[in-house]
């Protein structure tokens, strides 16, 4: 037999295990009855993520499986509705910029979240199932899924109807579609009494079959020791030269029997270039944003990203182009305006959020109001009531309860007590070139337009800053300070300039 496992390296948070060759065949069919039945009895659900293609027709630099969509690599959607289904441990199989999918994927599912099979050279789904066995060896369950990376609609309501069929009838369960143009899929065959027979790749197929308008979605669910079994048996006997997986549906419907679970197209589209990708995320927004709707407004459903991470309380109002990306929280109420940008970013009941802000990793207290046009960056806190307005950009800054900086202002690494009124134009110099230090703003303190704080400094209770001032030194509770040069009139200053002017234009 021909060896499949060539490259065969499957790593699990530190280190890297090597595989030696394939047991032979005899060896591994040789599992007792008993032994199965074991299994069964058992349950238990692991699954294999196919995602080691380069995915040429993506035409990118990038890996297909890191393209995302609403702010997810399309390889984690399979992972993510595994691990809902209950399997573990899921082996994703990467080949393809394994380091970056790798990396992104234990970014988002830590390093125990998912097992990585290395598959060095891409020869067939089939050949990279079966490089995934012997990651399933420590498995005690019976069923096994098998997932594409690049499937990223599926339905945890199909996948569970799908384990649930494997598990009843002991088969291969394969999740099926009719797509209203069936190009470039694998079309399923049937017997004349309806049973699933098997699968034909397109390149392999006849005109006759072609005209077969259900197709393999590449979903399939099956026992541990089948999958195993019917993958060492592959060839690559067909038009791309390949082992298909798609060659173990006819295996099983001469064994343990095939079910085909039929889902609707749209839901098993698979994401083979860009426009495919565009189209997948128009369909994952839509069917998040329609959630969404019991209880939120949206003005343009269309034109607004929700990433499945976001939480949003009821009476939300979303304005057009709004995008709420990672662990965004909006509380109810709130109003979030055209062209708003929040990432990771948590907003209070009754807030308001006016039009083309931009806030990431902060959070904006019940009441306030922010925007338009400002943005505030990490670690910021905006204080419940308080107001920050347009062309205002924070950092690592805290303002309090009922303070407002309202116009062409910069605060990093500031602390703003309450009732605090910042005027225009106040700069916070954080910044020597080399390190960065902090202000702090007491409570009541006002501080007139055009004032720079030159960090580290401290403003204290009530105190007042007239405006154009370059504060250096700590101004005590109830103080004013000024630097201002005292002012110079020269009355008739501007008529005489005139006057010069003119006369000399006339002379030249
Ligand atoms: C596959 C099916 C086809 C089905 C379609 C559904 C086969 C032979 N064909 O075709 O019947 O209708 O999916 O979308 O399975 N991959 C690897 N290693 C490999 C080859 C592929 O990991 O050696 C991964 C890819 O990265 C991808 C997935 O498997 O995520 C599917 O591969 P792809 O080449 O896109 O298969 P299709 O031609 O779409
Ligand atoms: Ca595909």
């Amino acid at each position: 037999m021909k060896s499949l496992s060539r490259g065969a390296v499957w790593t699990k948070a530190v280190g890297v295990v090597k595989y030696g060759e394939p047991r032979p065949m005899a060896a591994r069919t040789k599992k007792t009855a008993k032994a199965r039945r074991a299994r069964a009895a058992r349950g238990g659900l692991a699954a294999i993520v196919l995602a080691a293609g380069k995915g040429t027709r993506m035409r990118s630099a990038r890996a297909k499986v890191l393209h995302e969509i609403l702010g997810r690599p399309l390889g984690a959607y399979p992972i993510e509705l595994a691990r809902a289904v209950g399997a573990d441990p899921v082996v994703a199989v990467l080949g393809h910029q394994r380091a970056a999918v790798e990396a992104a994927l234990v970014a988002r599912f830590g390093a125990d979240g998912v097992r990585v099979v290395e598959q060095t050279e891409q020869r067939g789904t089939g050949h990279a199932v079966r490089l995934a066995m012997p990651a399933l060896k420590s498995f005690r369950g019976d069923l096994a899924l098998v997932l594409y990376g690049d499937v990223p609609l599926l339905r945890r309501e199909t996948l569970a109807a799908l384990v649930g069929t494997a598990r009843r009838y002991r088969c291969l369960a394969v999740v099926t579609a009719t797509p209203p143009d069936a190009t470039g899929y694998g079309r399923i065959l049937r017997d004349e009494r309806g049973h699933v027979i098997g699968v034909v790749e397109e390149k392999d197929a006849t005109p006759e079959e072609r005209r077969i308008g259900e197709v393999d979605a590449g979903i399939y669910c099956g026992p541990v020791d089948f999958l195993r079994e019917a993958t060492a048996g592959l060839t690559t006997r067909n038009a791309q030269g390949e082992y298909y997986l798609t060659d173990i549906v006819a295996r099983a419907a001469e064994g343990i029997g095939v079910t085909g679970v039929e889902a609707d197209f749209r839901d098993v589209a698979g994401v083979n270039d860009r426009q495919q990708l565009a189209e997948a995320e128009a369909v994952m927004r839509a069917r998040t944003n329609r959630a969404l709707m019991a209880h939120v407004t949206f003005r343009d459903p269309a034109t607004t990203d929700v990433e499945p991470g976001v939480e949003i309380g009821v009476d939300v109002e979303l304005g057009r182009g709004v995008a709420l990306r990672g662990r965004t929280k909006i509380g109810h109420g709130a109003r979030i305006d055209d062209g708003v940008i929040l990432t990771d970013t948590e907003v209070g009941a009754g807030a308001h959020v006016r039009p083309y802000c931009v806030a990431s990793e902060a959070s904006i207290g019940a009441g306030a109001s922010v925007g338009p046009f400002a943005h505030l960056r990490p670690g910021t806190k905006i204080g419940p009531d308080a107001h920050v307005g347009n062309f205002v950009e924070t950092k690592k800054t805290t303002l309090g309860r009922g303070s407002k900086a309202n116009h062409l202002t910069y605060l990093g690494d500031t602390t703003v007590g309450e009732r605090v009124n910042i005027g225009a134009g106040t700069i916070t110099c954080n910044y020597n070139g080399y390190e960065k230090f902090t202000t702090t703003i007491d409570d009541g303190a006002f501080i007139g337009s055009d004032t720079q704080l030159v960090a580290p400094v401290r403003v204290g209770k009530g105190a007042v800053v007239g405006a154009g001032t370059t504060v250096t030194e700590d101004v005590p509770a109830g103080a004013l300070v000024i630097t201002r040069a005292a002012a110079v009139q020269k009355p008739g200053y501007a008529q005489k300039v005139a006057k010069k002017y003119a006369a000399a234009r006339k002379s030249g």
